[in-house]
Order: C-alpha cells, then sequence, then structure tokens
C-alpha cells in the first residue's frame, strides 16, 4: 500500500489570558490559536512495528518522549495489530511556542487513522488528543479557534483572511512548564472573567477596508522576556520594520508581525536573518485550505 504524506502546521495565539492557576496545576486559558503555513512535514508507510526517524533543520530526539511516537502508540493501543514506518522532517522549531510538537501528534493520530483505515468517531480522536497534550486538540480543526480551559477546549471561529505573518525565533528555546511556573501572582491567583470581548477576532472583511488586527495580548510575554531579553529587541523590530501588530506565541519564544502586504514583510525577514535571528515569512491559513491540504498519497 502507498505512502501517505502529511503536513503538520505550526499555530501561533493570537492574544492569550491567564484566568488563574486551577486545582490541577494548569492554568486556565482563553487564547485564540491561527495555523500557519510554516509546517513540518510526517510520512507514514505501512509497516510490522512502529518506527521513527526524524530529519530536517531542526532535529527533535527519537526517544520515548517525542509526541509523534507517543500518538502512533496511543492509537495502536486503540487499533491493535497495526504497524508504521515514520519519518518526521522537523522545520518547526521547538520550544518556540508554535505547536510543532502538538500538531505533529494530532497529523499522526489522523494520518495513522487514515492509514490502518479506521474509522475513528471525532470524539474519540480528541480524547486520544487531550490525553497527549493542551495544544493537540486544536490541531484536529485548524484554522482560527478559541480556545479555552487549560487550551484543550475548542470552539472554531469563522477564518480570518490568509493574512500575512512574519514569524522570528531567536534560536533559543522556553520551557512551557517553566514559564508557566514562574507567573506573578497576580495572573495565578483564581479569577473571574465576565467578558469574553477582545479573544473573538473580528469576522473575515467584505467591506473592502483593511480588518481590524485582533487584540494580541499575551501574559506569559513578561515573564518569557525575563528569561530571554533578545525577545524584547526582535519584537522593537518588528514594530520598527512595519508590522500592524505583535505579539509572542504561546509560551514563547517566537515572536511575530501581522503585516498589511508582503514587501516591508519579506525586506524585514532579510534583515532580522542576517542579524542572526531564525526567521519564517508565512501567511495565516484557513480552516478550509487546512483540512484540504492535510493529507496526500502518492
Ligand atoms: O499540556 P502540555 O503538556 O502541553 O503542557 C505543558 C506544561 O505547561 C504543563 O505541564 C503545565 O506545567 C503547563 N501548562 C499550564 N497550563 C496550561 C497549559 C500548560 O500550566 N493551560
Amino acid at each position: 500500500m502507498s505512502l501517505l504524506r502529511a503536513r503538520a502546521h505550526a499555530k501561533v495565539n493570537l492574544g492569550l489570558r491567564v484566568l488563574g492557576r486551577r486545582a490541577d496545576g494548569y492554568h486556565e486559558l482563553r487564547t485564540t490559536l491561527q495555523t500557519i503555513s510554516l509546517a513540518d512535514t510526517i510520512s507514514f508507510e505501512p509497516a510490522e512495528d512502529i518506527s521513527l526517524q526524524v530529519t530536517g533543520p531542526y532535529p527533535v530526539p527519537a526517544g520515548d518522549d517525542n509526541l509523534v511516537l507517543r500518538a502512533a502508540r496511543l492509537l495502536a493501543r486503540e487499533l491493535p495489530g497495526h504497524g508504521a514506518r515514520i519519518l518526521l522532517e522537523k522545520r518547526i522549531p521547538p520550544g518556540s511556542g508554535l505547536g510543532g510538537g502538538s500538531s505533529d501528534a494530532a497529523v499522526t493520530l489522523m494520518g495513522l487513522a487514515r492509514l490502518w483505515e479506521a474509522a475513528l468517531e471525532p470524539h474519540r480522536l480528541d480524547a486520544l488528543a487531550r490525553q497527549l497534550g493542551s495544544d493537540v486538540p486544536f490541531f484536529l480543526y485548524g484554522g482560527t479557534c478559541l480556545a479555552v480551559g487549560r487550551g484543550e477546549e475548542i470552539l472554531p471561529l469563522p477564518d480570518l483572511p490568509a493574512w500575512p505573518i512574519l514569524v522570528a525565533w531567536p534560536g533559543e528555546g522556553l520551557s512551557t512548564a517553566e514559564i508557566y511556573a514562574t507567573l506573578p501572582e497576580s495572573l495565578t491567583r483564581q479569577r473571574i472573567l465576565s467578558s469574553m470581548k477582545g479573544f473573538v477576532p473580528p469576522p473575515p472583511g467584505g467591506t473592502g477596508e483593511a480588518a481590524e488586527p485582533p487584540d494580541l495580548t499575551n501574559d506569559l510575554e513578561t515573564t518569557a522576556i525575563r528569561r530571554l531579553p533578545a525577545l524584547e529587541r526582535l519584537r522593537e523590530r518588528l514594530v520598527a520594520g512595519g508590522a500592524q501588530a505583535v505579539a509572542m506565541s504561546g509560551s514563547g519564544s517566537a515572536v511575530f508581525g501581522l503585516f498589511p502586504g508582503e514587501s516591508r514583510l519579506e525586506r524585514l525577514a532579510a534583515s532580522l536573518s542576517a542579524a542572526g535571528a531564525h526567521v519564517f515569512a508565512c501567511h495565516l491559513v484557513p480552516r478550509e485550505t487546512y483540512r484540504g491540504t492535510l493529507f496526500e498519497r502518492s
């Protein structure tokens, strides 16, 4: 049988608010998640056992902690008697807040269900995805989504247009667990949020006017900048380079800017790259495009 190739897109958080620390130790969030065109590629081939090989500019260990292997083994427990040879090409930097590992995990669940010709109900896939990490369920949807709870409760929103976005990564990752563990008390004490205003981006324009950029406040940003001051300078350069809105993604350490057009973005990409940042010139990926281009067989 044939090879199944998949695209595992990165995400950015278009704003992230921390509402308090929960009894289970996780933090209650409100965040808008958005898929972007930067993607890992994963290929799946039927085999006796499950195996993983990793290549690409950001190779991560292919050991038991790898989210692709964890997802494959979790699914194989539901669907015994199947195996796969998996090749992961890592193009999304790890420890960047761009959700690469989570996306790989979600795409592995969906890809292996296809490869093994198993019709899993969406709620079964969602239940498996939640076990693998807070950001994993989002990648079963893609596009623009509101995420609440610890980030795993997903509400698909009307898609934003395929805006140009420049993502810049300083070359050093941050640990999500460490960022959450060192948040100031003002963010972790229990609070109740009475308004959803600011979390829901405006619907795509249609009037010909430029759509208002969403509120991109990220409550994790101050803590991340304290650990990695280079983020502040990257941020300033995105603002000075003409970005309409600038923010950090997730718990960092990637920052990004939304741009009104390609030309400024490309100029800034060249100068940030010359200054040593890892730079990704991308666009937002709406849900229909995401769903329609996830898999191809060859
Ligand atoms: O769910 P995931 O394994 O991706 O989360 C990684 C770590 O980030 C958790 O172990 C937890 O320390 C922290 N986290 C949190 N609150 C969230 C999501 C993650 O405290 N909503």
